[in-house]
């Protein structure tokens, strides 16, 4: 008989889907020592919320987090609201002794984010972030080529997430969906939603950044709020480039916006060493493309490497070699980390510590563009 963990998840939208997704597919690909229990399902909408549960095979219903907290039947809390409910949520999970997973951003700054770290640190409860980007079985063979030392000392590190949705000036502020463009919910706009991603691979792949230099701007400086009705100023970064010089002595550039038309969520990174190079595109998730300067001369060239094989991380737990699995997948490799990790000493990476650091550089960036000067990574 499996040991069973019991769930409640905050927020039905985006995430909650591929939240509830992951949780019901896991036990079915991966060989663990728990079973998630769909326990119940949390959001402010009463109809809506029982509907999702009845989609999705949640237990039960609530419309206030804090009663989900309340319960004793429940494990582990999953924050899949808006960044501005991150923290309280969380603290207050820690607090009652529940495992916490939190959707990115941490928080809506640094400062908010030391307050989360602590209270799960303090409480002892096992934490995690959801940059499910980590967990593309591509990016993760990045990281082992990386760590094996392929691609030598590296000098270069280059990432964009590049978007574009909210280029009509007629489209709102606020409310479903589009809070991510009110920065009192949001907390900034590609910044803390995009490059937050960007961040995190890099810090993962490439080890700390001592200091960026950045820009910011908003194209679009009012719209009209859902919520109020009157036209507001515009308070997040429609778009945001960065250097950085990482501690290992290399050199980065990270670009986005949601102004670049054609482009709906391309995310890419390039990493060069002095022996090898890697490139991998979001738009074509299940390949990486490597180039190996040791190759014999006469074939020597980029790799693309269809990533299927059972050798490739997790993936011995799909099909079978040559067929391919997508976005939905991350989120069940998360989990199936997440299961891994309980009982044992290792921590289920990234936890609450690690998206802090991640959120430093997003304050760093955010301070450099307003002061015009390099600023230096808060450690
Ligand atoms: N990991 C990723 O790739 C990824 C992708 C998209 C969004 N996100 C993050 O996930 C979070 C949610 O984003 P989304 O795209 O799912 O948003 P969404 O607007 O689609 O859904 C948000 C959900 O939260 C609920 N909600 C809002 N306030 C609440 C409250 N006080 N109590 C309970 N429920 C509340 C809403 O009803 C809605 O169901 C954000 O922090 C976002 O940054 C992460």
């Amino acid at each position: 008989m499996k040991k069973k963990l019991n769930v409640a998840l905050i927020g039905y939208g985006f995430m909650g889907r591929t939240h509830s997704n992951a949780f019901r597919k896991v036990g079915n690909f991966f060989d663990l020592d728990y079973e998630p229990v769909m326990k119940a399902v949390c959001a402010r909408d009463e109809a809506k919320v029982k509907a999702f549960a009845d989609k999705w095979g949640w237990e039960s219903t609530e419309c206030d987090w804090r009663k989900i907290i309340e319960r004793d039947d429940i494990d582990l809390i999953d924050i899949g609201s808006p960044n501005n409910t991150h923290a309280e949520i969380a603290i207050a999970a820690a607090k009652a002794g529940k495992m916490v997973m939190c959707e990115k951003p941490l928080s809506m700054d640094g400062k908010e984010g030391e307050k989360m770290v602590a209270a799960v640190e303090k409480a002892g409860v096992p934490n995690m972030v959801w940059y499910n980007y980590r967990r593309v079985p591509a990016v993760t063979l990045a990281k082992q080529l990386i760590d094996e030392g392929r691609l030598g000392k590296i000098f270069h590190y280059r990432a964009k997430f590049l978007q574009d949705w909210t280029i009509s000036k007629d489209l709102p502020q606020g409310g479903a969906g589009l809070w991510r463009l009110d920065s009192k919910v949001a907390g900034s706009g590609v910044t803390g939603d995009l490059l937050a991603h960007c961040i995190d691979t890099a810090l993962w792949l490439n080890g700390s950044i001592k200091d960026v230099s950045a820009m910011t701007e908003t194209f679009i400086k009012e719209r009209k709020h859902t919520l109020t009705g009157k036209t507001e100023k515009v308070g997040i970064d429609d778009a945001c480039a960065f250097l950085a010089h990482f501690d290992n002595g290399s050199l980065a550039t990270f670009e986005s916006t949601r102004y670049a038309r054609g482009h709906k969520a391309l995310y890419t990174f390039e990493i060069n060493g002095e022996n090898a190079s890697i490139f991998w595109d979001l738009h074509d998730l299940h390949r990486l493309q490597y180039f190996d300067h040791r190759d014999s001369g006469a074939t020597r060239g980029w790799r693309n490497i269809h990533i299927t094989d059972s050798e490739h991380p997790y993936m011995k737990n799909w099909w079978v070699p040559g067929l391919q699995i997508g976005y939905e997948h991350t989120f069940v490799h998360q989990v199936a980390d997440f299961i891994q990790s309980l009982g044992s000493k290792k921590r289920a990476r990234p936890d609450f510590r690690d998206a802090l650091e991640t959120q430093y550089v997003c304050d760093a960036v955010l301070k450099s563009a307003k002061t015009n000067k390099w600023e230096k990574v808060k450690k």
